[in-house]
């Protein structure tokens, strides 16, 4: 196990902020972490994973874990499913794109979305109607405090719309190292309500399309809308969809016939907060090195060099301005550090 002091963490967050850890650890394996855990967990510690889902505003006065656990096997299978167990620190995409080559249905839908296998469940990663939870069998998980290994069901999970267990009541508390998700080997349930979708088929000109066409079609919507870590600096979408009243949104819509919406309950209405954002005319706008998307507004950018303070300001500006106009309040979705 080695330890290195003051290291940049800009490759280690999609954002390619240039915030530095006190010190970093690359961790290989689950015994190198329990190792670690047990020498260090009362000192300050910083779980890493993908670093796709966070800003980082300053420094980190810790010690950096970068999750780097590796590895894909199929655990177990019947004729029509199949278990496959994948470490922590597995690419996301790499794993769909593993699937896919072997015909393993269910994921197909997620293509293309940053992060690690490990931090999937944290969040309950969700695109073009499938979430994570749809395929989620159970976690490994190391506790931080006393090193004990723990299996969490789907129902301890406890995930809703971007949310689970791990960010709200065991937040901290647990290091997710392997997930166990059930992929279908036959009949593949497709989801292709989306009209994005359905719209990137016919284009394509295929009536009865595979798992593979579904995650090509996908691939190409991501594309079109949502700028790639690797050119431009971003976290995928920066705020999550506020909820509101019914009554409010007949409000809403009283104003603004056009606004978009999917129905939660009777009582709950989830509007795009990207449409909010444009309205409220921040799409594409720029400020020096750092501004929002030109294609998906609900996406922050850093074009070259910004510092997470100033992105943090920008978003803060953005929450302050639609409640003005539409008196919405829209969270973070990602995590500010
Ligand atoms: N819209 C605008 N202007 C914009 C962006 C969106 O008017 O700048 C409108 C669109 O026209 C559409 C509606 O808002 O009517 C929804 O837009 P879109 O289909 O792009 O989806 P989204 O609600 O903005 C969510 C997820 C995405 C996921 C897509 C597809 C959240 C916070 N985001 O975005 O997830 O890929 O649906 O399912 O729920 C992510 O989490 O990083 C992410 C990209």
């Amino acid at each position: 196990m080695t330890i290195t002091n003051n290291v940049s963490l800009k490759s280690f967050n999609t954002f390619g902020i240039d915030a530095k850890a006190k010190s970093f650890c690359d961790i290989t394996s689950v015994k190198t972490l329990r190792n670690v855990l047990r020498e260090q967990y009362s000192n300050p510690l910083f779980i890493l994973g993908g670093g796709s889902n966070m800003l980082l505003t300053k420094d980190i006065d810790a010690l950096v874990l970068h999750i780097n656990l590796k590895g894909i096997e199929v655990v177990d299978e019947t004729e029509s499913t199949v278990i496959v167990k994948a470490m922590a620190g597995e690419n996301w995409h790499q794993f769909v794109l593993w699937s896919l080559e072997h015909n393993y249905g269910g994921i197909e839908n997620l293509s293309l979305i940053p992060g690690n296998i490990g931090t999937a469940p944290i969040q309950n990663i969700g695109a073009y109607g499938v979430e994570l939870k749809d395929i989620f069998l159970n976690c490994e998980a190391i506790n931080v405090k006393d090193q004990s290994i723990r299996t969490f069901t789907k129902a301890d999970c406890n995930f809703g719309y971007r949310e689970s267990v791990f960010k709200q009541k065991l937040k901290g508390e647990y290091i997710i190292t392997s997930v166990n998700l059930q992929l279908t080997k036959s009949n593949h349930k497709l989801h292709m309500d989306y009209g994005a979708i359905k719209n990137e088929l016919i284009i394509s000109k295929i009536d009865t399309p595979t798992i593979q066409d579904i995650s090509k079609a996908v691939i190409s919507i991501r594309q079109s809308k949502l700028p790639d870590p690797k050119e431009i600096g971003n976290s995928g979408s920066f705020f999550k969809n506020p909820i509101i009243s019914a009554d409010q949104f007949i409000q809403l819509q009283e104003n603004f016939p056009d606004v978009p919406s999917y129905k939660v309950s009777e009582q709950e209405i989830k509007v795009p907060a990207g449409w909010l954002i444009e309205k409220a005319g921040f799409k594409g706008k720029r400020f020096k090195n750092y501004g929002v998307h030109n294609k998906q507004a609900l996406v922050l950018v850093n074009y070259d060099d910004a510092s997470g303070s100033a992105i943090f300001e920008l978003a803060k500006l953005i929450q302050k301005t639609v409640k003005r106009l539409f008196n919405i309040s829209i969270e973070t979705e990602v995590n500010i550090i």
